[in-house]
Formats: structure tokens, sequence, C-alpha cells
């Protein structure tokens, strides 16, 4: 039986030769299957006298009882092996770079009208609100714009139904703000708006910021010192403009107010059409008629009001040349601001 060493070694170099399950099973099958190595060596023992067959049996058996209990360790070692691994797998990596969440940012419309607020308020101004869906009484007669009177041509109304109307300005809520209480009043009303209209330069909705202070003894110069600062503040200071003779039913005298224009520096352009200037508000002294519809005596208080176009200041200020794309919502567009 020199056969037995050279078993043992087969044995030997099968087992070390095991690296995955699959490894395993055909090694098992290869020793101690029904036709293994071990079988093949146990039908030789047989053969042999009864002496013999005692020792070499015996010697078999240890070595084949061996065999398996490796094949058990080895097969333990492999499970926990693939255990580790799976584990290793389903852990988290908190090596690997994060997902970045998307900031979100002020829609310009929204930062406008912050930066108008905070610079009226520095200047003692609250901010005042009033309904979108208004009064055709506050929108228009108690601004001394009766019905049929040509100014209401100016803003195309939309109309909820007789006497009611989505407001076409913020300038009823300097009406409704002087009802509710006495002089003085120093008030800014920023707020959509609404006008029948929709092209490259009007949307059906958009925004405007009205100003109104009132009190004994203010005058026009006061109204020329609030908005100088004002535009300075908003453009720069080194900003030019000028008051432009006007008219508003609800102020006498009226002026609009003109900056020189941003993009061309007043050498003339598209967007000033020429001219130099852009037109940025429209303002004047509170028509005496106004002051009698709320109750206030315009023998002893003055005021002056303004109006301007948020949209308006935006394009100019970030140099926007289709106002629509305030509405699309798109973000490629609205997140450069
Ligand atoms: N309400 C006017 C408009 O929508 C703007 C305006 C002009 C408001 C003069 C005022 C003002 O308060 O005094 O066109």
């Amino acid at each position: 039986m020199d056969g037995l060493e050279e078993l043992k070694a087969t044995v030997e170099n099968r087992l070390s030769s095991i690296k995955t399950m699959e490894d395993l099973n055909n090694v098992r099958a290869y020793l101690l299957g029904r036709k293994g190595l071990f079988s093949e060596f146990i039908e030789r023992i047989r053969l042999l006298g009864k002496e013999e067959k005692r020792v070499y049996g015996q010697q078999i058996n240890t070595l084949k009882e061996a065999t398996e209990n490796r094949l058990k360790e080895i097969k333990a070692g492999l499970e926990e092996k693939r255990r580790q691994e799976e584990e290793k797998a389903s852990r988290i990596d908190i090596t690997l770079p994060g997902k970045i969440p998307i900031i979100g940012k002020k829609h310009p419309i929204t930062k406008i009208f912050s930066e108008i607020i905070d610079i009226f308020a520095s200047l003692g101004f609250s901010v005042a609100e009033g309904p979108d869906i208004e009064l055709d009484y506050y929108n228009f007669e108690a601004l001394n714009i009766p019905p049929h009177h040509p100014a209401r041509d100016m803003q195309d109304t939309f109309y909820i139904k007789d006497g009611v109307v989505l407001r076409t300005h913020t300038s009823p809520v300097q009406v409704r703000v002087m009802e509710s209480q006495l002089p003085p009043v120093r008030i800014i009303s920023p707020g959509a708006v609404y006008r029948c209209d929709n092209d490259i330069s009007h949307t059906p909705m958009f925004h405007q910021v009205e100003g109104l202070m009132v009190d004994r003894h203010i005058r026009f110069s006061d109204l020329k010192g609030i908005l100088t600062i004002f535009i300075h503040e908003m453009f720069g200071d080194e900003t030019s403009l000028r008051f432009r003779p006007s008219y508003f039913p609800f102020t006498e005298p009226s002026a609009e107010v003109d900056i020189r224009c941003v993009i061309c520096r007043g050498e003339g352009c598209r967007v000033c059409k020429d001219t130099g200037w852009l037109e940025i508000l429209g303002s004047g002294m509170v028509n005496p008629q106004v002051f009698r519809n709320v109750g206030y005596d315009p023998e002893e208080i003055t005021g002056f009001a303004f109006g301007m176009g948020v949209e308006r200041i935006a394009m100019l200020k970030y140099g926007i040349d289709d106002i629509r794309q305030f509405y699309y919502n798109d973000l490629r567009f609205l997140s450069q601001f």
C-alpha cells in the first residue's frame, strides 16, 4: 500500500487548492464521492490479507475522517468570508462625495421688492397692503377717475363683475390707508397689479410699488428729495435724473421721473428709444379732490404720491429685454440672480 503516501499528498494538494464553494464541492466529490479516490482505495484494501486489511483500513479511515473535518472547516471559512463580503458591500461608504442639494434663490422681482422696501424703510416709510380684487371705487373713483373719464383707457381693466375689478395699479392702497388713519402718513405699498395686455414689455400681471407721504407742509421739494435719494440708492449715486411734467388724475401737479439710460449712459440706444432717458416712475402732489374723498382737509394737509413698475426696474437693473422671462420659471434664467 505505498499508494497511501501518495493519497495523503493528493488530499493535501486538493484541499489547499480550494478557493470557492464550487471548488469545495468538486474536491469533495473527487475525494469522497461514490467513485472518489477514497472509495477506490477502500476497494483495493478488500483484496489484502486480514492483518494488512486491519492496519491499512484504520489508516484510511483516519485519513478519510480528517479529510471530512478539513472540508467542514474550509466550508465554514468560505461561508464566513462570504458573510463578511456581503456586510462590507452593504455598509455606507462615508468617503463618497455627498449629493449637493439645489439651493433655492429669491426671484429677481422679490429681490427688487426687498431693495425698494429697505430704501424707503430707512427714510421712515412703513409697508401697507391692499387687496388684489378691488372695488371700482378705490381703483378709480376715489382717485379722481370718474366713469367714462378718458384716463380709464390708459389701463385695460379686468372686470370681475360690475363695480369690482382686478386692481390696475397700487394707487387704491393710498385711499384705503388715508381712510383708516389721520396724517401724518408715510407708506409704501408693494403688490401685484393686472392689466389686459401681453407682449414683450407687458404681462397681464405685474408688480408696482406705490408711495405716499402726507402731512402739514409737505412740498414738491420733499417729493424731489425723497425720490432723488431713492434713485441714487437704487441705481447708484452718479445716476442723473429729471422730473418731467405729466398728468395723472390723482396728482396735481404731476411729474414723471426719468433716469439717464443705464444701457447707453445717455448716448441713445434701442432701450431708451434714442432719447438717452428712461422713465422710471410716476409721481405728483396729491390732488385736493383725493384728500376730500378720504375726509382730509386740503387746506391743512398736503402730500405727494408716486408709483413705479417693479419689473421695469428689474429689467433695467439686470439688463433683461423681455418681461415675460420673469414668469417662464426657467431655472436657467432664475438661478442667475
Ligand atoms: N398709478 C399709476 C400707474 O399705474 C402710477 C402713479 C403715478 C402712481 C403717479 C402715483 C402717482 O402714486 O402719483 O400708472
